[in-house]
């Protein structure tokens, strides 16, 4: 990999940053889980030509299907193209991406001993450097204009798909493990961990200046669950994360939770070493203020669904969720991704409404 890194573009629009350190903003920063994917035109004729995998490999693929969503709209940060599964497949899992199913992992984990099948340790820069070469190549094709967000998914959520070969409903096979055999999920869960701090640093030192973690499966376990099998791994990783750079001697950049439908532990979401808490469109902005406490910056939270409503409907559910945020410590997003049959014309909407609205002060 060339050593691009060092003369990235001066970023121009720096509103994101500010926002996730709690600094005035003169806009509210808006960007959008998903935002490069199935709704845009120009993502589906990239897409019939190549498999999923396949861009998610090709350094000047993702930096294009990164920027798509740049050209079109008024963002104010880009999100790097990849997906959470690339971690089990460099644990050695086959992983596929089947059209109108979603993904597939034809050899799942289907009891304890199967763990030993991962390789483990991953050396992540072998195994996942195509997504560090292609940070860095969007970092310079984005010229500066806004900041570049690198992902990974949380460790339950990994462990999902892993143990369920899939998508599912009630993710038994997986909640099966935590309470038939909570000693090997904690195994399960700590290498997964591993894998993700690494993953995570070397995605900053790649060039990546905010990361989120998505526990989209949060929503199936009841508070307990959460709090033995996934809120730990959060602090390991937020700790270690910044621990790791602090090493490298790289400075350390804010990281968002994203935990989906986990109510009963904002407060404790506000705690564990992250700046900004991402909310689905099931909580209440207030509330969750209330709970994680006035040092954190809010994300959310608009029901992906209201995309479907006329614009004016769309205006009016925007300006609801801009007042009952408020102007500080706020990023607006949806409250999930966007969803694949949305019109592109309604979300420039979205966009266009938050930037546009007037505070009255
Ligand atoms: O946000 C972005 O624009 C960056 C790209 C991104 C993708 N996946 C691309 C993608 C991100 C951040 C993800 C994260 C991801 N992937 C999550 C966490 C966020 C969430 O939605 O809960 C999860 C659970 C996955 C796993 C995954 N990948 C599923 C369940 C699916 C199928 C359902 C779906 O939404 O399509 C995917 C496929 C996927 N990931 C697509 C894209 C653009 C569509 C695949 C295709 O083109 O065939």
């Amino acid at each position: 990999m060339c050593d691009l890194k060092q003369d990235f573009p001066p970023l121009v629009n720096d509103t994101l940053l500010r926002a996730a350190r709690g600094d005035d903003v003169e806009r509210i920063p808006v960007w959008v889980m998903r935002q490069a994917g199935r709704y845009l035109p120009e993502f589906r004729a990239l897409r019939a030509e190549h498999n999923f995998f396949k861009i998610c490999q090709t350094p000047e693929l993702v930096a294009e299907v990164t920027l798509q969503p740049i050209r079109r709209y008024d963002l104010d940060a880009a999100i790097i193209f990849s997906d959470i599964l690339v971690v089990p497949q460099a644990l050695g899992m086959v992983v596929e991406m089947k059209p109108g199913v979603g993904p597939v992992l034809p050899e799942p984990l289907s009891s304890p001993s199967d763990i030993e099948k991962l390789k483990f340790p991953v050396d992540v820069k072998e195994k996942l450097g195509y997504v560090f070469e292609g940070i860095t190549l969007t970092r310079h094709k984005l010229e500066g204009k806004v900041p570049l967000i690198g992902f990974s998914g949380a460790p339950w959520t990994l462990m999902c798909y892993m143990i369920e070969g899939g998508g599912s409903k009630t993710m038994s096979k997986a909640k099966n493990w935590l309470y038939q055999h909570p000693n090997s999920s904690h195994e399960l869960l700590k290498i997964l961990t591993d894998v993700t701090v690494d993953y995570l640093v070397e995605q900053v030192i790649a060039g990546a200046q905010l990361l989120q973690v998505f526990e989209s499966n949060a929503e199936y376990l009841a508070r307990e669950q959460f709090e033995e099998f996934s809120i730990p791994y959060f602090k390991t990783i937020s700790e270690q994360v910044k621990k790791q750079l602090e090493k490298r001697g790289v400075e350390s950049v804010p990281m968002t939770i994203f935990a989906k439908g986990a109510h009963h532990s904002l407060k404790k979401l506000g705690n564990i070493g992250f700046d900004i808490v991402g909310l689905d469109w099931t909580m209440i902005p207030n509330e969750a203020r209330n709970q994680v406490g006035p040092h954190i910056t809010l994300q959310g939270n608009l029901d992906p669904c209201a995309l479907y409503g006329s614009k004016e409907a769309i205006k009016k559910l925007t300006h609801e969720m801009l007042s009952a945020f408020g102007k500080s410590r706020y990023i607006a997003n949806l409250g999930h991704g966007i969803y694949p049959d949305v019109d592109p014309e309604h979300l420039k909407v979205f966009i266009d409404t938050i930037h546009e609205y007037k505070w009255s002060t």
